[in-house]
């Protein structure tokens, strides 16, 4: 069931591969955020690459987030759903000077900044506009976030943000620039993290350099915490938002500074289940079996690209004898493998299954691979399911082909 309203009917109006979200849990893990800082000026920029389907972006606003953005897609899909530029923050480590120039000329909240080069750009694209543009700094502090190394962005040995060390420099030259107000300090050093030192880590490096910023005359207004707060995937325990919140409130709070947060995967990650029906079964050599799904690596990336386990469960009991099993997608790859040595009630061609936690990552990653349709998403609410992205159509898919 999604909030009461049962996955095998949602399933057979819409059809599998699919993806269901419960509003409602959206909204109560937005909400545990939001109270866990309640006592320090905090404001939430919900990071859409998570999740940016229009209606989950809809949703986040109507709870009260602002947005963070990491392409100018992301920054249009924001401004559909309603939000205004003053609550984008435009994040990425390869702006575009067509995307540079859409925030600028938008007057985005900030713009958060990975390199000397791209301040120079900023500065060049206000200058030619006669605007200054807010920009936070976002610095690499070299923490390693103990998480999996395709999803770890605070090495210095990763692409992402300027070495701590070269920081005030920066800050010195661009406080000589003319299109340019430095009025934050940003870091990410990662994600799916669920140790909090790695995190208070960060948020103590940026409160030292925000005070060695200030004896230097570079005067910030936020300090920007990004994401990063993992979830369960197994069921065992995890930091919860309180947690995490009492890991860097101390830290923060003596600054006086107020903080932006980027979370993606916390809000929405639970609140997501792919549901796929069994295609085939067949023997896999001795005791094990390949249970064929008609999802794969176009719908659900996560196991293949980061050895992520997401749990793969019957939405029917069955009570049949429980079978190893080897859960695999239906293209053309072995990596197609949604999990491994997973033990299941022996499963029958037909059968409807959910892969859980499904909700950051999984619809935004989806791709045509072996020429597959985007799946359909639909949308708990109320106790009401509607669809919020219709299935693809193969006419949909070669309509951009001349
Ligand atoms: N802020 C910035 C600058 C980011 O790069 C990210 C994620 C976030 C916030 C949100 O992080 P979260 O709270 O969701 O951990 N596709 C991978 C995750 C990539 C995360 C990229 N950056 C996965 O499926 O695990």
């Amino acid at each position: 069931m999604c909030d009461g309203v049962p996955l095998d009917r949602i399933a057979a109006a819409e059809g599998t591969p699919l993806y269901v979200y419960s509003a409602s849990t959206i909204a109560a893990r937005y909400r545990a955020i939001d109270e866990a800082f309640a006592s320090y000026p905090h404001a939430i920029h919900y990071a859409l690459k998570a999740n940016s389907t229009l209606a989950i972006t809809r949703l986040l606003r109507s709870l009260g987030s602002s947005a963070d953005a990491n392409s100018g897609g992301e920054i249009d899909v924001a401004l559909r759903a309603g939000f205004i530029p003053a609550q984008i923050v435009f994040t990425g480590v390869g702006k575009t000077t067509n995307e540079l120039a859409q925030a600028i000329d938008l007057g985005v909240r900030t713009i958060n900044v990975e390199s000397a080069g791209e301040i120079g750009r900023i500065d060049a694209l206000s200058r030619e506009r006669g605007t200054r543009t807010k920009i936070a700094i976002r610095i690499n502090p070299d923490v390693d976030a103990r998480t999996h190394p395709h999803i770890s962005t605070g090495l210095k040995t990763n692409k992402f943000g300027i070495a701590i060390g070269d920081v005030k420099a920066l800050c010195a030259h661009a406080r000589t620039l003319a299109g340019v107000d430095v009025v934050g300090l940003h870091a990410h050093i990662g994600s799916q993290i669920t140790d909090l030192e790695p995190l208070a880590r960060a948020a103590r490096a940026l409160v030292a350099l925000a005070h060695e910023l200030a004896a230097e005359g570079t005067c910030i207004e936020h300090l920007d915490l990004g994401g990063g707060l993992g979830v369960s995937y197994d069921g065992s325990r995890v930091p919860t938002a309180q947690e995490y919140a009492d890991a860097v409130l101390p830290i923060v709070r003596e600054s006086g500074l107020a903080i932006v947060l980027e979370p993606g995967r916390q809000i929405v990650a639970p609140a997501g289940a792919l549901l796929t029906r069994v295609v085939d079964v067949k023997e896999a050599g001795g005791q094990k079996l390949f249970v064929i799904m008609d999802a794969g690596m176009s719908e659900l990336i996560r196991p293949m690209l980061y050895n992520a386990v997401h749990r793969i469960e019957p939405v029917l009991q069955t009570g049949a004898p429980p079978i190893l099993s080897d859960v695999v997608g239906p293209l053309c790859e072995s990596s197609d493998t949604l999990g491994k040595d997973r033990t299941l009630p022996r499963p029958e061609a037909g059968e409807l299954y959910a892969i859980l936690d499904t909700g950051a990552y999984g619809s935004v990653m989806a791709s045509n691979y072996n020429r597959r349709l985007l799946p359909a998403e639909v949308m708990v609410e109320d106790g009401k399911a509607r669809v919020i992205r219709r299935r693809q159509t193969i006419d949909e898919l070669l309509s951009l082909e001349i």
